[in-house]
């Protein structure tokens, strides 16, 4: 097999960080890219002199075609990830995620690399009442960040099919583990509420705690993108749920950690949030038929190594 390179792209944001990890960790030749907008120079230190960084912008054609010189894979993350903010800022999320996409695939196209995975999202599913999702399910996207997601996949299948360039989209549903950043007004709701209440205070519910997540350990969505990477394939365009295919709700999210931390904090109730949809669950027997991928991190499993992590930071 020729040589293997690869790029991920928002390689200082949270998953980015883990996926550096996860490759440097089994020796392979990794470069990666990021223009610090939500990216912090901590998430990538464990790899720190073991893997090339180039800073800058992906929507910059320049730094694109530096970025996937040599590349055989690009494991391509970088995007401005928030419901909330692409509805305060509709523009600065087609651009993070839509604009700056197709100039990093125009470069890959004529940089000859092999595959093309990219992180989607289970946001494309909107509100459907239909559950779990599969992927053959017409998406509903209720947020300019879905949309722009939406975007994203459907690039991955018009490169795929015109331009020779192998492209696979994977909708992660809700992702947590170490380093989520916790402190931003847009944070995920795990890294919120364990820091919170391991301070004691009690976290903020938007609505009645009903709604549900299907929440994937970190380490796990980076397993599935490698496993993804490596397929044989072809995988031209393809859309693929990446998911634990289990339901947490938001009630029984507060009273793990309650349990774990050994409190009885009582969840503050607020009105729901525009854009966030009321239940998420996914079928995820796509991602082992068509990548080889299964979950290997039991959802309590993660939450206890995320919680140590906290405890330390
Ligand atoms: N975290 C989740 O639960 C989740 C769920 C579904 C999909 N996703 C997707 O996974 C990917 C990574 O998410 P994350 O949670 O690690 O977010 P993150 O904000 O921590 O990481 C994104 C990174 O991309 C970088 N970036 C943004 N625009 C860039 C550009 N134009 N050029 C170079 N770098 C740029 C940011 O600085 C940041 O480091 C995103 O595409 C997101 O849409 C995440």
């Amino acid at each position: 097999m020729d040589k293997m390179k690869f790029l991920v792209t928002g390689c200082a944001g949270f998953i980015g960080g883990h996926m550096l990890d996860f490759l440097v960790g089994k020796g392979y030749e990794t470069v990666g890219v990021d223009n610090f907008s939500t990216g912090k120079p901590e998430n990538m230190a464990n790899c720190r002199g073991l893997f090339t960084f180039v800073d800058g912008d992906i929507s910059d054609p320049a730094v694109s075609a530096r970025a996937v010189e040599g590349v055989s894979h690009i494991i391509h993350l970088a995007s401005v990830p928030s419901v909330p903010r692409s509805v305060a800022n509709p523009i600065e999320s087609m651009q993070s995620s839509v604009a700056s996409t197709v100039v990093l695939f125009a470069a890959a196209a004529k940089a000859g690399v092999r595959r093309v995975v990219q992180a989607a999202s289970s946001a494309a599913y909107g509100d459907s009442e239909k559950l779990p999702k599969t992927e053959d399910m017409p998406p509903a996207p209720l947020s300019p960040y879905a949309a722009s997601k939406l975007a994203q996949e459907y690039y991955g299948m018009a490169f795929s099919a015109s331009m020779g360039l192998d492209c696979v989209s994977l909708r992660y549903f809700n992702v947590f583990g170490p380093r989520q950043d916790p402190k931003s007004e847009y944070s995920a709701v795990i890294p919120k509420f364990i820091t919170l209440m391991l301070e004691g205070k009690r976290p903020t519910i938007f609505g009645d705690g009903a709604q549900s997540r299907d929440f994937i350990y970190v380490g796990d969505v980076a397993a599935a993108n490698l496993a993804a990477a490596l397929h044989p394939g072809p995988l031209r365009g393809q859309v693929i749920n990446v998911a634990r295919g289990e339901r947490i709700d938001l009630n029984q999210l507060v009273a793990k950690i309650n349990d774990a931390l050994g409190t009885g904090l009582a969840p503050i109730h607020a009105a729901p949030r525009t854009g966030d949809v009321l239940h998420s669950v996914a079928d995820i027997s796509k991602a082992k038929k068509n990548v080889g991928f299964v979950p290997e991190v039991a959802f309590d499993e993660g939450l206890r190594r995320t919680i140590e992590h906290y405890r330390k930071v």
